[in-house]
């Protein structure tokens, strides 16, 4: 299992488990401090100025429209092509899902790997809903951006798909021969709709630029590609890809989207996978 440290602050000492007396499954470190199981099996390892963070993670509805998207099926093929970088690692690597939404991909990229496998967001709906689907799996609640929850060089794949890139603390957290993937938007990701409802769809990649930021804390990009797809959806599905993505703010934005009831959409991912020196 991945080794798991305390978040309170100025402590940073190894969590192990402990069960109370009533009989509670919790973690505690040497220095007194616990957390308890939440029901749903997740570990609430968020401190009070986390409840305080100006980006709380994803809300509910954003959360259940991601969830609904991934459950018809639109990102299995790009879960395949990132289990193709991670296939041949051992029999339980450990693995950091950082912003690991409703944790679809988790077993998708690492099936039959739950031991070494933990994922972290900090939206409470996102890490219920991961807890009930791969219950096998440590879950935690915590803030990416403040320090990860895990003890130095101890982690095989830091996966960041679509969610938070702590460089320095990635850096800190891999294992010497361990690996980074990173996914992104590409430039025409859902740009049918983007175009619909912005008047004019964005095209800009994100991968120079992300390249460049994990260079300088010695993370080097040894491949990349790309992933593409094109599917036909309908209306719901429009809205929650949207959603999920994208928040239409102003109500023209969401008469446009209102007005597209069938549309085929270009999906497309970059992905990189970065190693230490
Ligand atoms: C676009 S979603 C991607 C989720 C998942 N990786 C996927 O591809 O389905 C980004 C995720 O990052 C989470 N997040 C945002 N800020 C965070 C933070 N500071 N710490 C941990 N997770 C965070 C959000 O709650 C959300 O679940
Ligand atoms: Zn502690």
């Amino acid at each position: 299992m991945l080794e798991l440290r305390c978040t309170v602050r100025n402590c940073g000492r190894p969590l192990e488990s402990k069960s109370t007396a009533g009989g509670r499954r919790g973690l505690g470190c040497d220095g007194g401090h616990r957390f308890d199981q939440a029901k749903e099996g997740y570990w609430n390892l968020t401190q009070p100025q986390d409840k305080k963070s100006l980006n709380p993670g994803d809300n509910r509805d954003a959360v259940l429209a991601r969830h609904r998207w991934l459950q018809r099926g639109h990102s299995v093929s790009l879960a395949q092509s990132i289990r193709d970088w991670v296939t041949g690692s051992g029999e339980q690597p450990t693995v950091l899902d950082l912003g690991c939404g409703d944790g679809s991909f988790g077993p998708l990229v690492f099936p039959d790997q739950p031991q070494g496998y933990c994922g972290i967001d900090l939206s409470k709906p996102a890490i219920k809903l991961a807890s009930r689907h791969w219950p096998a799996a440590t879950w935690v609640l915590a803030n990416a951006d403040r320090g990860l929850p895990v003890m130095d060089a101890s982690v095989d794949f830091v996966m960041s798909l679509f969610g938070r890139r702590p460089v320095s603390e990635i850096k800190r957290v891999l294992t010497p021969s361990g690996c980074c993937i990173v996914a992104v938007p590409a430039e025409d990701d859902l740009i049918e709709l983007r175009e619909v409802v912005q008047s004019r769809g964005d095209r800009r990649s994100r991968v120079d630029a992300i390249v460049e930021e994990m260079q300088e804390f010695g993370l080097r990009c040894v491949e990349r590609k790309q992933w593409r797809a094109s599917v036909e959806i309908g209306q719901e599905e429009i809205e929650d890809a949207l959603a999920m993505t994208y928040r239409a703010r102003r109500r023209s934005e969401k008469s446009r989207i209102a007005s597209i009831d069938r549309s085929r959409v270009t999906l497309s991912a970059d992905l990189m996978r970065f190693t230490l020196g």
